[in-house]
């Protein structure tokens, strides 16, 4: 355990079994994330990238090890517990982004925090629209919005919440190079400024400049760059 742990994972596997030979995706991983810590998962397609972050996200179970928050195991706890988490400490941004196809981009930014019992603060939330330059998307639904539209309402779908996590699958995937540059800044500024938590998986090896480090993933075997 590093000294600010926030967020851990102790010999975490994960084998799925829906087709006839099962696929071990994630191997005896270990890992901690320190708070205000940026981390970038890198690995080919297939490695076991997403896995990981579902599993650090509460979005899936492991077959065996232990995810703790702050010391304490996530696992197993009841579904309302479950979905205070992930509405309160962990932002996910999944590789599909996930909206609601009947709200409007604005709408699901804000739904997470109502569901919270919270009222949006609309300044910081059209500022979060306006750093990642989808200020004009704010009242169209996801259908009339391009992959990169949809991907940058997922991550302010996250940051509105104010996590002390934020887990970004691919947040960059669809995006062109100066809106990949003002995401991942705007991730690294989270963490600086709010010592937020990041774990991001990418492609991009030039986000790697942004991270306190990177890991890579091959197989499902994680190690850390040195
Ligand atoms: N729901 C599932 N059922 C069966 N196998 C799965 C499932 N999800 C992932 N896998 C398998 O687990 C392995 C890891 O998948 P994962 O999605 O974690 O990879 P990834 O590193 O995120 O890849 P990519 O870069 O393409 O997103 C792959 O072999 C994949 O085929
Ligand atoms: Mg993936």
């Amino acid at each position: 355990m590093r000294e600010n742990t926030i967020l851990e994972a102790r010999h975490i596997t994960r084998t799925y079994h829906t087709s006839s030979v099962p696929a071990e995706a994630l191997k005896d991983c270990s890992i901690t994330f320190e708070t205000g810590e940026f981390t970038v998962i890198v690995g080919p397609s297939g490695s076991g990238k997403s896995t990981l972050l579902r599993l650090l996200g509460t979005l899936d179970a492991p077959d065996s090890g232990d995810i703790l928050l702050r010391g304490k195991s996530i696992l197993n706890l009841p579904d309302a517990e479950v979905s205070r988490l992930r509405r309160q400490e962990i932002g996910f941004v999944p590789q599909d982004y996930s909206l609601f196809p009947e709200y409007t981009a604005w709408e699901n930014v804000i739904l997470p925090l109502r569901l919270d019992g919270q009222k949006e603060n609309a300044e910081e939330i059209e500022d979060i629209f306006s750093l990642l330059g989808i200020s004009h998307c704010r009242d169209k639904f996801p259908a009339e919005l391009s992959g990169g539209e949809q991907q940058r309402v997922a991550i302010a779908r996250a940051l509105a919440i104010h996590p002390a996590i934020i887990l970004a699958d691919e947040p960059t995937g669809n995006l062109d190079a100066e809106n990949s540059l003002a995401v991942i800044q705007l991730l690294s500024r989270a963490c600086e400024v709010y010592h937020q938590t990041i774990a991001m998986v990418t492609h991009d090896r030039q986000s790697a400049d942004y991270a306190d480090r990177v890991l890579t993933i091959k197989d499902g075997w994680l190690t850390e760059d040195v």
